[in-house]
């Protein structure tokens, strides 16, 4: 499938289907589509009247031309109301206008908006990811790769004189976040430890970064007792994956980017039981997936940031060799941990990553975990939870998040909750009480930032989808890693 930037007119453009938007109870022919109507034999305003089509976000109507009209379809699209619309509207459209052509058999489309409140580049981005984020399927683990005979192989933007760039940049930013999906959606067995690692060096190899990977015995002399105690059980090596993207010139800025990587989390002596979503648990390396997806977007994107991506990968098992309830695990900066239940064990990779990030003397740090069930309780399946208590940082990460269509929250570090993680015994315990569940894991990841601006996302929600959205497909949906692209690139 290739999108390309067309200066055709709608009136005389040829192929299967053209595709057309509208604002919700807005529904109205200017003079060009007027002309164009007519062309068609009043096509589309008898489509309007038949369908009722009012435009609503993510409406989707097609029709057949009759006649011997070089033009054999027209597709309709809601942008929703016209007050509410933001640069996400336009990824939507291109995701829903993809789908109804591919389910319609259709080859070649064309695509007229465009939008005076936005540039022509943005817009043309924006669409592409959407198309390109629509259309991809996962059928990597099915025996028969059902490929229909008819494939929608071309896509032109009308109307949007936008340049080439604007559609590689959509390419690059979605390869990105189709690397997460796949991370996310392989199975335990498929992505682990070792796997995920070759994976990342696949990257670095192909694009030229920088990597290193700490084995267990360098994990230990470094003191990582937090991330190594969650290792204990699993049968797998430990990996602590350390990529680097360096700039040609001198780096404007550098940041450092830590995601949770638990190939899988049965929750450890503290079992999962049936009903807390064990089936799943394969996700729970969603933060390590979009920090390398975005890594694979940034190395081709070639910003002048120097960029740190990092993550503690292990699983979270059981055996006679896991650690217990109970156990007291010292972190590399020091600090002991009373674990009180070893299903929390996300924020102990996280402590020793961030310990190890905090180090490397950078601008700013992110971390971002699929870390506690509480922050879907508290935001729902959709928006992911911010914790920082930098301003800036806060802004910067909103408006990249806005950019790239995704939602985040921003949610209190109330100091006063540290309480719960009060330990007798040791420093702290790992865990607090259900109320307040996702704050008190962001106070804990707070203990082991010192120097550096820090935010935590908690992207336990949104990094999988029960059912297709406009962009996304049931499973993986690479969620963060738009956000964090855009990050970057303000930066
Ligand atoms: N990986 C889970 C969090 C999670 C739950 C992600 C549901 C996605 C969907 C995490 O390791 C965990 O088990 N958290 C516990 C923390 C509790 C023991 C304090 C939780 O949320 O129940
Ligand atoms: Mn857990
Ligand atoms: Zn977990």
């Amino acid at each position: 499938m290739k999108i390309k930037i067309s200066h055709d007119s709608k009136l005389s453009w040829s192929g299967d289907a053209l595709a057309l938007s509208f604002f919700t109870d807005k529904v109205e022919l200017n003079p060009e589509l007027t002309q164009l109507d007519q062309n068609l034999d009043n096509t589309i305003n008898e489509l309007i009247t038949e369908t009722e089509f009012t435009g609503k976000s993510g409406e989707t109507i097609i029709t057949r031309v009759g006649g011997k009209n070089s033009l054999r379809k027209i597709i309709l699209v809601g942008l929703g109301k016209e007050e509410d619309l933001t640069l996400d509207s336009f990824r939507q459209a291109g995701g829903n206008i993809a789908r109804i052509a591919k389910q319609n058999n259709i080859k070649t489309l064309a695509i007229a908006i465009n939008h005076h409140n936005y540039e022509d580049d943005i817009l043309a981005q924006v669409i592409s990811e959407g198309i390109i984020l629509a259309l991809h399927e996962d059928k990597r683990f099915k025996s028969e790769q059902k490929t229909s005979k008819i494939t929608l192989d071309s896509i032109e933007l009308l109307d949007l004189p936008a340049s080439n760039t604007a559609i590689e940049t959509a390419e690059k930013i979605t390869s990105g976040v189709i690397l997460a999906r796949e991370l996310v959606n392989a199975p335990a067995n498929e992505i682990n430890p070792i796997t995920m690692a070759k994976t990342v060096e696949k990257i670095a190899t192909e694009y030229g970064l920088e990597l290193t990977i700490l084995e267990q015995a360098d994990c230990e002399k470094l003191g990582m007792g937090a991330f190594l105690g969650v290792a204990l059980a699993s049968d797998l090596p430990p990996k602590f994956i350390h990529l680097i993207y360096k700039p040609e010139g001198i780096a404007k800025r550098k940041l450092a980017i830590i995601g949770k990587g638990l190939t899988f989390d049965s929750g450890g002596l503290n079992l999962k039981i049936s009903g807390s979503g064990i089936e799943t648990m394969k996700m729970d390396m969603g933060g390590a997936a979009a920090t390398f997806g975005a890594a694979k977007a940034i190395a081709q994107l070639k910003p002048n940031v120097e960029v740190h991506f990092i993550s503690a990968v292990t699983e979270n098992m059981i055996s006679g060799k896991a650690m217990h309830p109970g156990d007291i695990l010292t972190a590399s900066n020091g600090k002991t941990i009373e674990i009180n239940n070893t299903d929390a064990e996300g924020r102990l990779t996280l402590a020793d990553a961030l310990v190890y990030a905090d180090k490397l003397g950078v601008d700013a740090m992110v971390d971002l975990a699929t870390l506690t069930g509480a922050c879907i309780v508290a935001l729902g399946n959709d928006i992911a939870g911010l914790w920082t208590t930098n301003t800036p940082l806060a802004t910067q990460l909103t408006t990249s998040a806005q950019i790239a269509g995704e939602k985040f929250w921003q949610m209190p570090l109330e100091d006063k909750y540290f309480d719960q993680l009060k330990s007798p015994i040791a420093d702290m315990k790992n865990t607090g009480s259900r109320a307040g569940g996702s704050i008190t894991a962001a106070l804990f990841l707070q203990q082991f930032v010192k120097n550096t601006p820090w935010a935590h996302l908690d992207i336990a929600g949104p990094v999988w989808a029960e059912k297709p959205t406009a962009i996304d497909n049931e499973g993986g949906t690479g969620f963060a890693v738009r956000t964090l692209v855009n990050w970057i690139l303000s930066n």
